[in-house]
């Protein structure tokens, strides 16, 4: 994912935003609620789930997700 992908384009509510995420060169727009983590956005709206959810406390790595190259 490219660094400034994430970079939000509008707001449709104060619980939302508008955003484009670049994966792997391409281009996702969405709508995505604050409280998501990008893990969840990942897997569940872009069906992406190269990138696990494992021990869900930060130990196992199943989870990262490499960022601006
Ligand atoms: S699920 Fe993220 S580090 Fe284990």
């Amino acid at each position: 994912m490219d660094r400034d992908s994430a970079r939000p384009v509008t707001s449709p509510d104060r619980h939302h935003s508008e955003v484009t995420l670049r994966v792997n060169g391409k281009p996702y727009p969405l709508t995505v609620d604050h409280r998501s983590v990008l893990l969840d956005v990942l897997r569940e709206d872009l069906g992406l789930t190269g990138a696990k959810k494992g021990c869900d406390h930060g130990q196992c790595g199943a989870c990262t997700v490499l960022v601006g190259g």
